[in-house]
């Protein structure tokens, strides 16, 4: 399947585009570019969890009646194939937002009840701190110059932490560098400024790099 095909012609713009020598210019319809509101827990998740990689038109072109089993594959899918931080618990709360939501399943549903009340006393699959750290990784692409365990263009974040790990200052520091770049520390190559994240997520990161 190719969603973004999918996206431009379910828009009709394939053949409008084809057609006009104008510059084409996309506007998605605003009722498919979100999630569609819900009573259900998956509803927050999805909107936190299933739009730091695309919109919600990705959802809203699959075919209509699909199962919650369905549903749910499609957002495991995710989890397994590309990396989306989620835990397996999140897959199938979300998974029953969706089906209930684009799909064939019912609110009342024992099964989504179910997947979507998970029992209290189950531990979540990973930290929340760690989810929301790989987020915000992905979120700002600095994935695609570090990796956790080897040498990208920066360095491995395991040999960040091995570097300040007894270093008192090295929170201060690692905050600093990811907020106002860094060069000359690990080679030639600097790293850019991240300046508009805050100091929230400055601390997420520099805590998540240094238990690496
Ligand atoms: C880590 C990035 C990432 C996250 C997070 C993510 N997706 Fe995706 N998703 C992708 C990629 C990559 C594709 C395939 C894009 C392509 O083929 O053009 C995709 C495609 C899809 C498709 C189209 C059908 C298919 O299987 O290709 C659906 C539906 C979808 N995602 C649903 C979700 C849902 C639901 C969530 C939240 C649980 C989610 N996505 C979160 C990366 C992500
Ligand atoms: C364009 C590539 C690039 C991106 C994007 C990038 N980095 Fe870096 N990063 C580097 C390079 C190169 C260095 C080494 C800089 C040096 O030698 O001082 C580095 C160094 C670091 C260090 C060690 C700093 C120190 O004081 O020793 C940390 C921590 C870090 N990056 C975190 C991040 C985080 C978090 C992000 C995303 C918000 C990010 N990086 C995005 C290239 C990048």
């Amino acid at each position: 399947m190719k969603p973004m095909t999918t996206l431009l012609c379910a828009a009709q713009l394939c053949l409008a585009g084809m057609a006009s020598a104008a510059p084409l210019s996309i506007t998605l319809p605003p009722e498919t570019a979100a999630f569609k509101p819900s009573a259900l827990p998956g509803y927050a998740l999805a909107q936190q969890k299933c739009s730091t990689c695309h919109s919600a038109d990705y959802i809203s072109f699959q075919p209509p009646g699909l199962t919650l089993a369905q549903w749910t594959g499609e957002a495991g899918k995710m989890q397994h194939v590309y990396g989306a931080p989620i835990s397996d618990q999140e897959v199938k709360i979300i998974g029953a937002y969706l089906a209930v939501t684009y799909g064939s399943a019912q609110a009342s549903d024992a099964e989504v009840q179910a997947a979507s009340n998970p029992s209290a006393g189950q531990p979540p699959a990973a930290p929340a701190a760690t989810v929301d750290a790989m987020a915000l990784l992905q979120g700002n692409g600095c994935l695609s110059c570090h990796a956790i365990d080897h040498k990208v263009v920066g360095p491995a974040y395991h040999d960040v932490a091995a570097k300040y790990g007894s270093d008192p200052q090295a929170l201060a520091t690692l905050t600093s560098s990811i907020q106002h770049g860094s060069s000359g520390k690990w080679g030639e190559i600097p790293m850019p400024p991240f300046a508009q994240l805050s100091p929230q997520d400055l601390q997420t990161l520099a805590t998540f790099i240094l238990h690496q």
